[in-house]
C-alpha cells in the first residue's frame, strides 16, 4: 500500500448482502470518517425514475431523466444523503419495486457518470469510507485502501431473508456482474475478505489491522 495525497478514501466493494454496508458504516464510525453508501445513490435515482415508470423501458429516457434531475448530495450526521428534485426518498430505497429496477437504472452509463461525479465530490471535502460495486475499480482506482467483502450465496440469501426483505439477490448479482458499464469486479489490488463465517466486528477488525499494517499516514490515526 502506498500513501495518497489529500483526503483518504477507503473503498468497500462486494455483492448484495455481503455485509459491506454494516462493515463500511462501522469502520467509518471508528475512524470518524464520512460514510458514503453509493448503492443508496443508485436506489434514489431508481425511485426517482419509477415516479414515471414508462421511462424504465428505455435507457435513453432514463439517461434524460437523470440529466434533468436536480441532485443534491450532502451529509446527515456524517453519512451521505441524496435528494433528487428536493425529495429525500430514504424510506423507499428498499421497496421491492426499487430492488427490482435498480440494476436496470444503474446499468445506464449516463446515470453512472452523473452519480460518480457526485461520489468524487465527497472525496474533495472529507475522508471517506465508501461502499458499492465499482468504488475501488472505477470511482477511486488510485486509492491504496481497497477492500472486497464477499460471502457465499447461501449466507447472503439468509441475511436478506432475516432482514425480511424481498430481494432477488442472485438475479441482481448476475445483472451487476455482467453489465458492460462498470461491472462488479474485484480490483486487482483489493484485499478480499470472505465474511461467510465472520461477524461484522471481526471483519471490521481485519480491515483495521490491514490499514494499521499499511505504514501509510492513515495508520497513524488508528
Ligand atoms: O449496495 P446495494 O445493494 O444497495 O446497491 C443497489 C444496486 O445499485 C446494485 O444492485 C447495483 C447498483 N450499484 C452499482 O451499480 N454501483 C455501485 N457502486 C453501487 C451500487
Amino acid at each position: 500500500m502506498k500513501a495518497i495525497a489529500g483526503h483518504c478514501v477507503i473503498t468497500i466493494d462486494g455483492p448484495a448482502a455481503s455485509g459491506k454496508s454494516s462493515v463500511a458504516r462501522e469502520l467509518a464510525r471508528r475512524l470518524q470518517f464520512v460514510y458514503v453508501n453509493s448503492g443508496a445513490m443508485y436506489r434514489a435515482m431508481t425511485w426517482h425514475i419509477l415516479q414515471n415508470p414508462g421511462a424504465l423501458q428505455d435507457p435513453a429516457a432514463i439517461a434524460a431523466a437523470a440529466e434533468a434531475a436536480e441532485i443534491v448530495c450532502d451529509l446527515d450526521q456524517d453519512q451521505s444523503r441524496i435528494r433528487i428534485n428536493a425529495i429525500d426518498s430514504a424510506e423507499h430505497l428498499r421497496d421491492p419495486a426499487v430492488n427490482e429496477a435498480v440494476s436496470v437504472v444503474s446499468g445506464v452509463p449516463r446515470v453512472r457518470e452523473i452519480l460518480v461525479e457526485k461520489m468524487r465530490a465527497y472525496a474533495a471535502q472529507h475522508d471517506l469510507v465508501m461502499e458499492g460495486r465499482d468504488i475501488g475499480s472505477v470511482v477511486f482506482p488510485s486509492t491504496p485502501f481497497k477492500f472486497y467483502i464477499d460471502a457465499s450465496p447461501e449466507v447472503r440469501f439468509r441475511r436478506r431473508a432475516a432482514e425480511g426483505q424481498r430481494d432477488q439477490i442472485a438475479a441482481r448479482d448476475e445483472a451487476d456482474s455482467s453489465r458492460p458499464a462498470s461491472p462488479l469486479v474485484i480490483a486487482p489490488d483489493a484485499y478480499v475478505i470472505d465474511s461467510s463465517e465472520m461477524s461484522i466486528d471481526q471483519v471490521v477488525s481485519e480491515v483495521m489491522e490491514r490499514l494499521r499494517m499499511s505504514g501509510t499516514p492513515v495508520a497513524r490515526i488508528l
